[in-house]
């Protein structure tokens, strides 16, 4: 039986164990997917697990997706310009960190049928999906990229990485194509985005990260505006879906099913 795990803290409200043992299922594996909550000093110990044999794979999530670098042996492209590690597997004998939260972003672009060419984009936020999100715009030639975040001098560190982005501060107003809420604020129902609907043009695309609560207030306004909405949905899945494809060599479907899943749960 090959067991699979995604760490974080917290870890409770992960749907990974679900969609994973969902696709395991429908192809017949012999194999597990759980959840576990750990520390930043477990971190080396779940990976020699991986070393040892005794998993076979390793999602990491929040907030771990950088403490666990110094732990493998080896980084894909992708985890090292996102400095962001979410899926670990085997290569041989080495353990190889790699990050699929940008293709799940791009994906989730791409299932949207959005084209951004030519598009201004405004990202709320400079934690640690940032990257991932301005890496996987890198291949949409859009206009601009401006990051605004609460903490200004967190996104001065993401521009020392990404150059040509621009920055904003907080709560500044700025006309945009497509707005990108990439903070934490959303989980909770009372969380509230100061933004000015009322100066925006129509026809805005309100992009949130969060996909559980299905729809945030930052979502619910701009539906209310009748702005297009996209919540994180897809992006988790596509995520998900390039671990899988990685692990078990398989590429499940993604079909209403799938997506009920995780929009239903
Ligand atoms: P980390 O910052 O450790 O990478 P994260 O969950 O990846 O954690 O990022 C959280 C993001 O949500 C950050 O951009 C954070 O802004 P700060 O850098 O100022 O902390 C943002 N965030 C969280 N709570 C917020 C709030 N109440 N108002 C505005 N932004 C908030």
């Amino acid at each position: 039986m090959k067991k699979y795990l995604v760490i974080g803290n917290p870890i409770d409200h992960s749907l990974s164990p679900k969609l994973h043992n969902y696709w395991i299922k429908t192809h017949n594996l012999e194999a597990n997917y759980e959840k576990e909550l750990v520390f930043k000093d477990d971190l080396k110990k779940i990976v020699d697990r991986l070393r040892n044999n005794d998993l076979n794979g390793i999602n990491v999530t929040v907030p771990f997706k950088k403490d666990i670098i110094p732990h493998v042996d080896e980084l894909t492209d992708e985890s090292k310009i996102t400095n962001s590690v979410n899926t670990i597997f085997k290569k041989g004998e080495k353990i190889v960190g790699h990050n699929t939260d940008s293709v799940g972003f791009d994906l989730s672009i791409r299932h949207a049928k959005l084209n951004l060419k030519d598009k201004k984009v405004l990202i709320l936020g400079a934690g640690g999906v940032c990257p991932s999100i301005i890496y996987a715009l890198e291949s949409h030639s859009i206009s601009e990229i401006l990051i605004s975040n609460r903490t200004f001098k967190k996104a001065e560190e993401l521009k020392k990485k990404f150059k040509y982005i621009k920055l904003l501060e907080w709560n500044k107003f700025y006309d945009f194509d497509l707005i990108i809420n990439a903070t934490s604020l959303g989980l909770k129902s009372d969380d509230k985005i100061k933004i000015d609907y009322d100066k925006l043009k129509t026809n805005k695309i309100f992009y949130d990260v969060i996909y559980n609560p299905v729809q945030t207030n930052f979502l619910k306004e701009a539906n209310l505006k009748n702005h297009k909405t996209i919540n994180g949905a897809m992006m988790f899945i596509y995520q998900a879906h390039q671990a899988f494809t990685i692990w078990h060599n398989l590429m499940p479907k993604i079909d209403e099913k799938t997506i009920n899943l995780i929009i239903n749960d």
